[in-house]
This record gives C-alpha cells, structure tokens and sequence, in this order.
C-alpha cells in the first residue's frame, strides 16, 4: 500500500479514536486499560506513568493515546522550543508547555483534522497561547530548518510507512545541540496473521520495528548519542488491552486471541529513544 493510502488509514482510525475516547474515555489507545476498557477516564495516560500530569491536565488526558511520558526526565528547560510529532489531542502539548513556560514555544504537528482541532480546544482551554498546532505529515514537518531544542514524540513513529524520512526530518529540525526524546512500540517477529490484520497497524503493533532497526535508523539520520533510556516489555494481557478491543477477531474467537498473545509477551515493548544533534 502507497505511504499516502496507509497515511489516510491511519488517519481515519484515530479521527474515529477521538471520537470513541471522547463518549467512552481511552476506548481505544497504545496503551489501553486492560481490563477492556470499564476504568474511568485517563487510564491511558495512568498506564503510561502520567500521574501528576493528569492532575494539572484530567480533561485533555482523557484523549491520550501515547505509550509513555516522553516528556519526564526529557530534560525541558524554560525558555525553551518543544516539537510534537504526531501530538494527536496535545496532552503533551499541555504539559510540554508547562515546562517551557511563557517564555518558551510548543509546537505540535499533526494530520488529523479531529485531533488538531481538539489540541487547539485544549491549549486555548488551558489559557496557553505559546502553544501551536500545525497541520502536516511527520515525513515532512512543516517546522524550519534548525530550530527546535526537543523533539519529543508519543506512540506516533510506529505508524508512519516511511520512518527513516521521519529520522531524517528529525535531524533536519533540531538546533544543534538539540534533544530528542521519543516512546514508541517496537516488535520482533510478530506472526503473519497479526501483521496481515487491517486493523493491527493503527493499533500501533503492525507497523512497529524492531528496537535494533529503530535505534539504527535515528543513527543513519545523523542523530547522535542515540541510546534505548526505557523499555517497558507488554505482557500478554497488556497486550490484549492495546489490541484486543481493535482487532475484531477477539470477538469472534476470544481464546484464540489469547493464545496468540501469549505468544507475543516480551516481543512487544514501549521503549524510550533518547539523543541529539
Ligand atoms: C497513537 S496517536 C498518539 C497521539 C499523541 N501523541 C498522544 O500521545 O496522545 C497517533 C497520532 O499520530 C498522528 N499521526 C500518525 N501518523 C502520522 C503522520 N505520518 N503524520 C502526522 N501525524 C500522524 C495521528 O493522527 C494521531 O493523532
């Protein structure tokens, strides 16, 4: 499939991801509650170690679909630029310029129109205006040369067809000097019948690379110092609560799905990469 059909996939999957958060929080999310969704909101951004920011930030929470907190230890400095790739509703968005302050610029960047617009809802909400969200594909960041001092990204890299263009631009937009710190999901060989699922990409497992390939690809873009700063190995009944509720074979033939999981523990992990330019 054309990296524009997978782009539009995508897309769809999270505008329609948004919505279901939004009548029935983290319905749907990299890291979902794994209980099948009956926690209350913000159980995603709790599953991904977010708990004082949810305090600051419940109502945006609520929409999180990341699988870690890329910002924690990030190192974020007042004064400073953060860029978000893929900042889907901005709970980042929020706390990124929490840690900036007004003196400082949070730019997030995302393709879906639903998610853009509810970042915006929630900077303005939240009474930021150093917070801005554009328009655009991660392969081709509409941000300039040389001029952001963190790149952060959550759950968002694992989607992208074209990843090492996304390295690249990764390079091409921070200062030198600058900071990167990404979560992602990485996978090691996951079985056929999983990848060839149609709903497996956009639940963030089909699309995922292996952490050598991903710690390779940011190093053939230039970066340096790129180094694994966390990992957070899935077991099988995280896993079914990342997946299960997307892919619609679990409904037909739940214990199947089990076993398959189990099968996957370990081999599929929420993993920190951390590094500069
Ligand atoms: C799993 S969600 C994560 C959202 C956010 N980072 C968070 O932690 O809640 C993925 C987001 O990335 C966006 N996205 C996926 N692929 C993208 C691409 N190639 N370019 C721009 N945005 C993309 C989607 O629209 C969606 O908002």
């Amino acid at each position: 499939m054309a990296g524009e059909d997978v782009r539009e996939r995508v897309s769809q999957a999270y505008a329609e991801a948004l919505r279901r958060s939004q009548e029935e929080p983290a319905a749907t999310a990299c890291c979902a509650p794994v209980d099948g969704g009956t926690e209350p909101a913000g159980v995603a951004a709790k599953c991904a170690d977010y708990s004082a920011e949810l305090d600051a930030h419940a109502e945006a929470g609520k929409s999180s679909f990341g699988c870690g907190n890329p910002l924690a230890m990030a190192g974020v400095k007042a004064g400073e630029t953060v860029l978000d790739l893929g900042s889907g509703a901005g709970f980042d968005l929020l706390i990124a310029a929490d840690l900036v302050g007004p003196g400082g610029r949070v730019i997030g960047v995302d393709m879906t129109d639903a998610m853009i617009e509810a970042a915006r809802a929630s900077a303005a909400k939240a009474g930021y205006d150093n917070v801005e969200v554009r328009k655009g594909i991660i392969e081709e960041l509409p941000v300039e040369d040389a001029s952001v001092d963190h790149v952060i990204s959550n759950c968002v890299v694992n989607l992208s067809p074209e990843k090492q263009r996304v390295f690249a631009e990764i390079q091409r937009v921070l200062k030198p000097g600058g900071r990167f710190s990404i979560f992602d999901i990485v996978a090691e060989d996951l079985p056929q019948a999983l990848l060839d699922h149609p709903a497996a990409y956009s639940a963030c497992v089909a699309g995922a690379i292996p952490q050598n390939d991903y710690l390779a690809g940011l190093r053939a873009a230039g970066l340096t110092d790129v180094e694994v700063a966390e990992r957070l190995e899935y077991d099988a009944l995280q896993l079914k609560g990342m997946i299960g509720s997307d892919l619609e074979w679990a409904g037909e033939d739940p214990s199947a799905l089990d076993a398959a999981l189990e099968g996957l523990a370990g081999r599929v992990a929420s993993v920190r990469f951390v590094g500069g330019k």
